[in-house]
């Protein structure tokens, strides 16, 4: 089942400089919501301590009931049931597609059978049926990244995590994949965190916008499906 994401008084500081200043946020279960705002704001500080790559200096991170972060300690990525895609694909350069998408359910134990049948169905729905056997460099960006969401997707995770997926992508396959992703993460219904600084990235594909300013939250808005501000 997905998971609701709470965020109570959650700081985080490099040394002397604070990033995040007491968030407090709540984000229901199955929504999808966009992390809006300048460079330097805090945004992917925030997405990896729900990652889980790193810890808040203070505040509690809980996904529905769990908790998974609180000052000095966090649960680890690969015990939380994320899935996660950033914005250099991450891809590994030796193993074909199918490998790299069949990554994530390799490391749960999955049997071979289902496996295999996962990771079509995870190509599938990204339109990458045909290149299950390529190595990444043999794929244009655009694909790339298409293959880091399946591998994202493809142990249906509780939560996914998003960091500036688009925007090594040039503006008009940026917005085809963006209407894509739209419509996946709704067939998917997976609650999910989505990081940019592209406002109508954010309105297409998110269900309420978070913008953050110097480590803390400055608006919160729900957007109607029409992408019209509610
Ligand atoms: N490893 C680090 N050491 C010290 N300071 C850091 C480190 N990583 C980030 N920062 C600082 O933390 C602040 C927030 O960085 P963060 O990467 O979260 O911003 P962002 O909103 O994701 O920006 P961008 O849109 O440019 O990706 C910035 O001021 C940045 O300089
Ligand atoms: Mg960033």
């Amino acid at each position: 089942m997905f998971t609701s994401i709470t965020l109570n008084g959650v700081s985080y500081a490099f040394g002397a400089n604070t990033v995040l200043n007491q968030i407090d946020l709540h984000i229901d279960a199955g929504s999808v919501v966009a992390l809006l705002g300048p460079s330097g704001c805090g945004k992917s500080t925030l997405l990896r301590l729900l990652a889980g790559l790193t810890h808040p200096a203070q505040g509690e991170i809980h996904f529905g009931d769990r908790l998974v972060a609180k000052a000095g300690w966090s649960l680890p990525p690969e015990a939380r049931d994320i899935g996660m895609v950033f914005q250099d694909y991450a891809l590994w350069p030796h193993m074909t597609v199918a490998q790299n998408v069949a990554f994530p359910l390799k490391m749960r134990n999955v049997r071979r059978q289902e496996c295999d049948s996962r990771v079509a169905q995870a190509l599938a729905r990204v339109g990458l049926s045909d290149f299950a056997d390529r190595k990444p460099a043999g794929l244009s960006g655009g694909q790339q990244q298409r293959v880091a969401l399946a591998r994202a997707i493809v142990a249906e995770p509780r939560v996914l995590l998003f960091d500036e997926p688009l925007s090594n992508l040039d503006s008009e396959l940026r917005e085809s994949l963006c209407q894509e992703m739209a419509t996946l993460l709704r067939q998917l219904g997976t609650t999910a965190v989505y990081v940019t600084h592209d406002r109508r990235e954010a309105e297409i594909l998110a269900d309420r916008i978070v913008h953050l300013s110097a480590g803390s939250v400055a608006a919160d808005r729900l957007i109607s499906s029409s992408g019209e501000f509610a």
